[in-house]
């Protein structure tokens, strides 16, 4: 085995060039002494510019293993870039998973909620057809020895149903009040208007939609009841109640109205606002008969709910009186007689 060959497998990691440049060097830096000492010096001389031209060789074999490992270098940085690359192409694509899942569950949600939804108005839609025969009965009711001079407009949805309409008009035919007031027009309006007809009281009708005031005053006209039953524009506007601002009708509306002995509030609708109807007895007890009733339509409501209760407790003299049909509460107000004293 020759020296050349020892010596690169003790070092495994150099290349035979790199193992025979310091060795030619070394050899000829020996060779140049040796010639110099024993007087060669011609010899010496070749020998020392050979030593030279392996320096340079030795020279270029560094710079191209510099160039190497910078190469290596670049390669290594570009193999880290793809990895970095490939790591944020996962990760984007598991949040996108995740994302897409995310989605999937919303729409099964959804999903749930519209059946639950299907359901309730089925329930609700099965409740509308278990009351079609007391609805039924009290159309049957209504009509019974009454013959209406035009079509009678449609009861139900905005307008009262036929079983409100019939308690309503048998306290009105009962009590046969002299002037009505009613807070939201519609078919009610007709109804009322046909038994004050007979019994020989007047209906003021408020609505704060003209539309619907004019479609009331149509049919009012439709079936010769003008003389009886009147419907006024009254835009709504903010009315304050102890520091609260509601939207109620223009009391200018009203302005002209005393002793209003039956009223039937069944506006401004749910959809103006909260408590919509509080304001009613705050704005009409001046107004009032010293006796009266009144009658309040979907009293089932929690906002109405909750003006009943507080008009109760405000007004010593407002009584809940039993109610036998509809989704009403009758109401009998009797004016306690100190305050029936010092009205006007
Ligand atoms: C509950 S409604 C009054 C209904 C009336 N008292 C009756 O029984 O026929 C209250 C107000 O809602 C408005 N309204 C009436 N019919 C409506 C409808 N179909 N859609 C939206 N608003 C309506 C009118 O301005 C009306 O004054």
């Amino acid at each position: 085995m020759s020296t050349l060959s020892r010596t690169r497998r003790r070092l495994p990691r150099l290349t035979s060039p790199q193992v025979a440049v310091p060795v030619s060097a070394g050899v000829l830096c020996a060779g140049a002494v040796a010639t110099a000492v024993t007087g060669y010096d011609q010899i010496a001389v070749a020998l020392l510019a050979l030593l030279g031209g392996v320096i340079v060789a030795g020279l270029l074999l560094v710079y191209r293993r510099l160039a190497k490992v910078q190469k290596a270098g670049v390669a290594a940085q570009r193999d880290l870039r793809t990895t970095v690359e490939e790591m944020q192409r996962r990760l984007i694509a598991a949040v996108e998973r995740e994302r897409l899942t995310a989605g999937d569950r919303h729409l099964e949600l959804a999903e749930a909620v519209a059946r639950v939804r299907q359901l309730t108005e089925r329930k609700a839609g099965s409740a509308q057809v278990l009351s079609l025969p007391r609805e039924f009965e009290a159309t049957v009711q209504l009509f019974q020895g009454f013959t209406p001079r035009a079509p009678m407009p449609s009861s139900g949805d905005f307008a009262l149903n036929p079983t409100g309409l019939l308690e309503l008009l048998h306290l009105i035919r009962t009590r046969k009040p002299r002037l009505v007031l009613e807070l939201g027009s519609g078919t009610s309006s007709v109804w009322i208007a046909y038994v004050l007809e007979k019994s020989g009281g007047k209906l003021v009708s408020l609505d704060h939609e003209p539309g619907y005031a004019n479609r009331t005053r149509q049919a009012l006209t439709a079936h010769g009841l003008t003389k009886v039953a009147t419907v006024r524009d009254a835009p709504l506007a903010p009315v304050n109640i102890e520091g609260r601002d509601y939207p109620w009708y223009d009391p200018e509306a009203l302005a002209d109205l005393h002793d209003i002995d039956f009223v039937l509030i069944d506006g401004p609708p749910a959809a103006v606002g909260a408590d919509a109807r509080y304001p009613a007895l705050h704005m009409i007890e001046k107004r009032l008969a010293d006796r009266a009733t009144v009658v309040f339509d979907d009293a089932g409501r929690p906002d109405e709910q909750a003006a009943l209760a507080a008009w109760t407790e405000r007004y010593d003299g407002l009584t809940r009186e039993g109610e036998l049909l509809g989704r009403h509460a009758v109401l009998a107000f009797a004016r306690p007689p100190a305050m029936a004293a010092t009205r006007g």
